[in-house]
């Protein structure tokens, strides 16, 4: 049984300057409530891009204004701030010896379409909430706390997604700056015209700014909704993760020719719609034949020149394919390709494929689950242990360092709609498990990297 690590009266912390920052996390409402009620305030303008629903691109102006909000809050809980190369925003609260290695704990700020409030920012804003506990009992630990929020989680904006995490452990590659948005703009000009943070670093935007040396970290911990029915089909607040499923991502093409949709007869035509029609039921039909252990998803689709009188021409649609088992993943994807390329070849146009991104299962840390567990034990849960179908940055982190990632239930499981919702009851059972989690963890600064 891990001994409690004890907490130590508070010295005088830096906090960083920020106008705007006002308040007292001490003396705000109860801590879960708040949690919510900031989540809630994040769906709506400054910090969305669209005045009716909530959208946050990676590098918007609203992902701007969500760095700004979550700075200020993370200032206000005791922490000092700053934002890394690629955009993250990194919130420290030191250890007892300053300079100690840091628990990463932290989700995304980023959004998809109309999407929730809960997804990525419930997991940012649980970690400045527990840092909060912490401050206002004046107890520091061995080690630092770090919050982070990757900007880049749900690749909503570039083809390519979990940029953030990745720069962080060193896996993205600088290739990855000249990837383009749909309005041609690649991740290197959005970061350079990216608008300055007033005492901030985003000065320079190498990546080896965000890139952090695992001698600096112990752990990272993700809390996120579970996008999932499983808990409340148990009926339990939270759960732990004990791996995150495989995924691969593909940007699909199918050229055909452009044509006058009044002159040139069925027989004719080389209709780049009609053929992503037959392959995107191609795709689901490979999908549903492997049962529950797979799914395939095309989830955006770009018809050119898009004209209610014209034939297709040029179609573009993503392809997303997960599960598991990194076997019948790759089989799956195999059988899907082969399939694209044989209704191309019957049409007599072209079909392309890049695969965009390919990321294998992840499992979590096998010391940290049961330490989770526990912690989920202790607050009246049961510690059901499951298995992410949603991909996390905790499946990039766990390639980097141990980390672990902790589910909190969602009304019927809806994700990635603005339906998503939580219940303060179920996010304060969260924070209690999160502060079991850092209180009881097992440090030995002897064994600490570094
Ligand atoms: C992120 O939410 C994903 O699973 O794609
Ligand atoms: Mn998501
Ligand atoms: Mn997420």
């Amino acid at each position: 049984m891990p001994t409690p690590n004890s907490g130590q009266g508070s010295t005088a912390i830096e906090a960083t300057d920020l106008s705007t920052a006002s308040g007292s996390a001490a003396s705000g409402p109860a801590g879960a409530a708040r949690v919510v009620a900031r989540c809630d305030m994040l769906k709506h303008a400054p910090f969305s891009d669209s005045s009716d629903q909530l959208f946050r691109p990676f590098l918007g102006e609203a992902h701007h204004a969500t760095i700004l909000q979550v700075m200020n809050w993370a200032v206000q809980a005791g922490m000092t701030t700053r934002l890394d190369g690629i955009g993250n925003v990194v919130a420290r609260y030191e250890a007892t010896a300053p300079g100690a290695p840091a628990i990463l704990i932290g989700s995304h700020i980023d959004s998809v379409r109309n999407a929730g409030a809960y997804d990525g920012p419930l997991g940012v804003l649980l970690g400045i909430d527990l840092v909060a506990r912490f401050h206002s009992k004046g107890e520091r630990f061995p080690f630092a706390l770090e919050v982070i929020a990757f900007g880049d989680e749900e690749g909503s904006r570039f083809p390519s997604s979990m940029m953030c995490s990745r720069a962080v452990t060193g896996a993205l590659d600088a290739e990855a700056l000249d990837i383009l948005d749909s309005e041609g703009i690649s991740v290197g000009q959005a970061l350079e015209t990216f608008p300055r943070i007033a005492g901030q670093e985003l000065t320079d935007h190498r990546l080896d700014q965000s890139r952090r040396s695992i001698d600096e970290l112990v752990c990272f911990v993700e809390a996120h909704i579970e996008q999932g029915p499983l808990l409340e089909a148990i009926d339990e607040a939270i759960g732990v993760a004990t791996s995150i499923a495989g995924q691969q991502r593909y940007q699909v093409t199918f050229c055909g020719q452009a044509g006058h949709a009044g002159t040139t007869s069925m027989l004719l035509r080389k209709d780049a719609l009609a053929a992503s029609a037959e392959a995107i039921q191609l795709i689901e039909n490979v999908a549903t034949s492997f049962g529950e252990d797979l799914v395939a998803t095309v989830g955006q689709v770009d018809a050119r020149p898009g004209a209610v009188n014209v034939i297709p021409g040029q179609v573009a649609f993503t392809l997303d394919i997960r599960s598991g088992d990194d076997g019948l993943r790759k089989i799956a994807a195999a059988r899907i390709l082969e399939g694209l390329g044989a209704i191309a070849e019957r049409r007599g146009i072209a079909v392309d494929h890049d695969l965009v991104q390919d990321l294998p299962p992840s499992p979590c840390d096998p010391e940290l689950i049961e330490l989770m567990v526990e912690a989920v034990r202790k607050t009246g849960s049961s510690g059901r242990k499951m298995v992410s179908g949603a991909g996390h940055d905790t499946m990039v982190m766990s390639k980097f360092i141990p980390s672990i990632l902790l589910f909190i239930r969602c009304l019927n499981g809806i994700s990635h709609n603005p339906a998503e919702s939580v219940t303060v009851e179920d996010v304060d059972q969260a924070l209690d498990a999160l502060e079991h989690f850092i209180r009881y963890f097992p440090y030995d600064p002897e064994q600490a990297p570094g």
